[in-house]
């Protein structure tokens, strides 16, 4: 099987508050990034900004994305953007159904019809799906599950091989985080989300290269336990990606180690 590349996802949030600042972090995110093909990078910037950063992508391996689209409707409709729009600004990909966008009440059918919006473009949906607590008695499984299957239902093979899911379990995300998810913890996740679509009938292969990614106060002191025992196909950044040394050590760390692939 083909090897998946890592992916490297920023999610600035609202966090970068004026157009300079995020100009001058994706320069320096696509100087320092930009010549690698080991790994992809995606900047996910709020809407706002991605008509003009769009103009600033210079290399393959730094991608434009951005974040969530509450609405996908296709009639006339004021204070909404497109798919197409988001497209034709150069963006790539959209983080949808992120955690603190579930709080302010988007349901997973919701994701479920913005993502099949999306995915009328050429563009990728960044799924996320994440438990809020993890109960005694393993529930939070079964959270997952309802999720993925509201979320993903029927979506065609075609469909399936564009998507990309992000495990972000609620209670290790931000500065009020419970605690670290551990790689052991992760890798269990990602198994179990591989084998909910597989008893949705698709087929191993489309499962198998599915980018599953990880998120939750990743630094550069965990990312690799993250991916080599964790199993994850990539990672989705929150508050490390703001700055682009911190965010570039965590890139070296998920660098595919060469010697062994050779
Ligand atoms: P964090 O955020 O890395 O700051 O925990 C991750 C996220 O919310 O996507």
């Amino acid at each position: 099987m083909k090897q998946k590349k890592p992916l490297l996802i920023a999610n600035w949030k609202n966090q970068i508050t004026t157009i300079t600042s995020a100009e001058k972090l994706f320069i320096s995110i696509s100087k320092k990034l930009g010549t690698t093909t080991d790994i992809e990078t995606v900047i996910c910037p709020p809407m706002i900004y991605v008509g003009h950063l769009g103009k600033l992508v210079t290399s393959r391996n730094v991608v434009l994305g951005t974040q969530g689209l509450p609405d996908v409707s296709k009639s006339v409709q004021t204070g909404l953007i497109t798919p197409e729009m988001v497209f034709n600004s150069r963006a790539r990909y959209i983080i949808l159904g992120h955690s603190e966008e579930r709080v302010r009440g988007i349901t997973d059918q919701q994701i479920h019809d913005n993502a099949l919006g999306i995915l009328q473009q050429p563009l990728i949906p960044i799924i996320c799906i994440g438990e809020t607590i993890r109960d005694k008695n393993h529930l939070y499984y079964e959270v997952i599950r309802e999720q993925i299957e509201t979320i993903v239902k029927k979506f065609s093979p075609e469909y399936m091989s564009r998507i990309v899911i992000a495990y972000e379990p609620i209670w290790a995300i931000g500065k009020n985080a419970k605690r670290e998810c551990t790689p052991a913890e992760t890798m269990m996740m990602i198994q179990f989300i591989r084998k909910t679509l597989l008893d949705m009938k698709y087929d191993i292969k489309l499962v198998q290269s599915i980018p599953i990614v990880f998120g939750g106060s990743v630094s550069p002191d965990n990312a690799k336990s993250y991916t080599t025992i964790g199993g994850a196909d990539g990672l989705l950044v929150g508050r490390a990606s703001l700055d682009s040394k911190t965010f570039f050590s965590i890139a070296k760390q998920i660098f595919p180690n060469k010697k062994k692939n050779k």
